[in-house]
């Protein structure tokens, strides 16, 4: 979906440290450094909570594969968010915490219905269609990069006898892939129609602390939009919010979790030392800082959006209700922010760019990116 910045510059080139710079990438502002900081929230380090526990953490013996106290801690912490008992499994990524819940609820004859820009879809490289044995992804378009029900009910009924590969699975990405948040009643309405045609639901949060913040502030609590909305499984994600590998897998009825570590394993995604990850989760969860981290990187892009709003060339694509930033930007002044050091993607269409915040965006590097697209656009 998204392409990678590279005037006059392969994908390698681009990652390489040692990658010779030209004069003209220099710039005052940057230094004439790769500035990473809009590219990704992953290509921020550790939350100081992590990397605090991580080293907390690296004491004597413990358990392992999970057997430790840090990991009872954290399936304890997680299950607080959703205040209610649950099924908690660690994974090292987002992709396997999606291809192996898919696979979870979904026969390789069946099919996963997705938004059109969903992770699962265009970002895998097929790693839920390997887990679930071959299942077919269905992917459905929908203002915002979110799913409606008038949209899912035409691809539910599809199914004509054996020869259409029935939906088994509806997946849904909270906050989307485009900064946007689902609210509490459209997860409803979104699995009552999945659940009146038989299908399970999904929800891949790879930033579901971002999309927790936002709707915090309407008053509703992560249970609101998952469990009680009809979700069955949640990725939760820690990686974007400051933690690394750092994911988990959660179901909310023991009976759908029924041999899900045997599925953790055969993918590779079992941790012989998983206190560190979970360390990083009790750091995180127990004293509320994966809130405050997200709620800063919402702000940041609220910051961001509010400035390029002034900017009569510059287009928000969605209203930014997570930490990312989805803008339509002059291709000359992307390529002059480019050549000045500054890495983010191409995301949407031809013009269509993505700037993702994350905890550790300032607001100075904010007012800088502001600063020199006012100086580009200038020039241009
Ligand atoms: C919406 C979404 N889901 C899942 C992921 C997880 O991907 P990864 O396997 O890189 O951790 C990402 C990461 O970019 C994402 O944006």
């Amino acid at each position: 979906m998204h392409s990678y910045p590279a005037p006059g510059a392969d994908h390698f080139s681009l990652f390489n440290p040692r990658r010779k710079r030209h004069a003209a990438d220099m710039s005052a502002s940057t230094a004439g450094h790769p500035d990473y900081t809009f590219a990704s929230d992953n290509a921020a380090g550790l939350a100081p909570e992590s990397a605090a526990a991580v080293a907390a953490a690296n004491v004597a013996s413990a358990p392992s594969y999970g057997d430790d106290d840090w990991s009872a801690r954290a399936r304890e912490a997680i299950g607080r968010i959703f205040e209610t008992p649950c099924e908690v499994f660690f994974v090292f990524n987002g992709t396997a915490a999606n291809a192996l819940a898919l696979a979870q609820f979904c026969r390789s004859y069946q099919s996963i219905v997705c938004h059109a820009c969903s992770h699962v879809d265009t970002d895998e490289c097929g790693a839920p269609e390997f887990f679930t044995g071959g299942s077919k992804i269905i992917p459905v378009a929908g203002p915002g990069a979110k799913l409606r029900v008038a949209e899912l009910e035409p691809v539910f009924w599809r199914a004509h006898g054996v020869h259409f590969p029935r939906p088994g699975v509806l997946s849904l990405t909270q906050a989307t892939e485009w900064g946007t948040v689902y609210t509490p009643d459209e997860v409803r309405a979104l699995a009552a129609a999945a659940k009146a045609s038989g299908l399970a639901v999904h929800l891949d949060g790879a930033r579901f602390a971002n999309a927790a913040v936002t709707l915090a502030a309407r008053g509703h609590s992560p249970a609101d939009w998952t469990w009680r909305a009809g979700v069955d499984v949640v990725c939760l994600g820690g990686t974007k919010n400051g933690m690394s590998a750092a994911e988990a897998v959660v179901f909310f009825n023991p009976d759908h979790a029924r041999g899900f570590e045997f599925r953790v394993k055969q993918a590779g995604q079992l941790a012989a030392k998983q206190r560190f990850a979970s360390a990083q989760w009790c750091a995180q969860l127990e004293g509320g800082a994966w809130l405050r981290h997200a709620g800063h990187a919402n702000a940041m892009a609220r910051r961001l959006a509010t400035a390029l709003r002034t900017f009569p060339h510059v287009k928000l694509i969605a209203e930014p209700e997570a930490n990312g930033v989805f803008v339509e930007l002059p291709r000359a002044a992307v390529e002059a922010l480019w050549a000045r050091g500054w890495h983010f993607h191409r995301f949407i269409g031809e013009h269509g760019y993505r700037l993702m915040c994350s905890w550790a965006t300032a607001p100075a590097d904010v007012d800088r990116l502001v600063n020199e697209l006012r100086a580009v656009l200038g020039a241009g």
